[in-house]
């Protein structure tokens, strides 16, 4: 307390605890959503139901991350398959506290080639599962008192994605669907935020980058080197945790700095 402030001071620290708390995170086996469910587990969480397309991923991070690990096996951008995860989810322990939805995928095709298939295979892996998956757990969270929803976007929502114009739409798209859900469900104490990615070093890309493409993505960012999965899932905890209570309908870019450059020839 001083002269002039007598309020309260909190146990900082203690917001970033999540104890006791349900999460359901989609796309949960490699990278970014193994490192989010580590993240959550260590931050208290009770449960944390570890949703892949892929069996195996599946039940290997639900048992790596321990007691707290419950394996689901489907896919998330069917309407079937988002309804019977939040049944299943809701019926571990009564309510979902917090959703962190990884999944995404991007192909390489120009605008002048694109075929419908790969635009609307973008739509679903990007986008189509932020409906689906909000919209039912939007209902549940609505119902019980409210909770987090976080969704991993992309930096090329914000600017140019050569090579994957569909894939920029969709995450554009998404970081537009997070800021209406936030604005729609913040009466009901249900906040739901964006994590916008640079270059990150997942699995997925330590296979397809050569040493070429790792110098060249690390000296384009400020900071002198690519992302972890670890950045974004230090990002996703932030959200998912009362350390962003008052934050809701935002997109957080983790990109090393690469978005802060001044994009124009500097001529003088
Ligand atoms: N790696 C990067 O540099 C980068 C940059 C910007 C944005 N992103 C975004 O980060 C996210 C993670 O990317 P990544 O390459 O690290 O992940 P990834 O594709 O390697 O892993 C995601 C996990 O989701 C699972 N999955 C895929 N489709 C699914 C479905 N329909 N239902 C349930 N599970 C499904 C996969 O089996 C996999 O285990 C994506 O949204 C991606 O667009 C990545």
């Amino acid at each position: 307390m001083t002269t002039g402030d007598n309020s309260p001071v909190p146990d900082f620290l203690s917001r970033l605890r999540v104890d006791g708390r349900t999460f359901v995170v989609a796309g949960a086996g490699v990278g970014m959503g193994r490192m989010t469910s580590h993240a959550l587990v260590q931050a208290g969480a009770k449960t944390v139901v570890c949703v892949d397309v892929d069996a195996d991923r599946a039940a290997e991070i639900a048992a790596e991350i321990g007691p707290a690990g419950v394996a689901w096996v489907g896919d998330v951008t069917t309407r079937e398959g988002a309804a019977k995860l939040a049944a299943d989810a809701e019926a571990i322990n009564g309510r979902i506290d917090g959703l962190v939805d990884i999944v995404g995928m991007a192909r390489w095709e120009s605008i002048l080639d694109m075929t419908d298939e790969t635009f609307d295979w973008e739509i679903d892996i990007c986008l189509r599962h932020a409906f689906l998956l909000s919209q039912a757990f939007g209902r549940l969270m609505s119902k019980s008192g409210g909770g987090t929803m976080v969704f991993i976007a992309s930096v090329s929502g914000f600017t140019a994605a050569p090579m994957h114009a569909a894939y920029g739409a969709a995450k554009a798209g998404l970081m537009a669907w997070v800021q209406t859900l936030a604005i729609e469900l913040g009466g009901f104490g249900i906040r739901a935020n964006a994590v916008a990615p640079g270059t990150i070093l997942s699995p997925r890309m330590e296979a397809v980058f050569n040493d070429e493409q790792r110098a060249l993505n690390a000296g384009n960012a400020p900071l002198q080197k690519m992302g972890a999965t670890s950045d974004i899932a230090s990002a996703a905890l932030f959200f998912s945790s009362d350390m962003s209570a008052y934050v809701t309908g935002r997109t957080l870019v983790v990109d090393g700095g690469v978005d802060a450059k001044f994009p124009y020839p500097v001529t003088l």
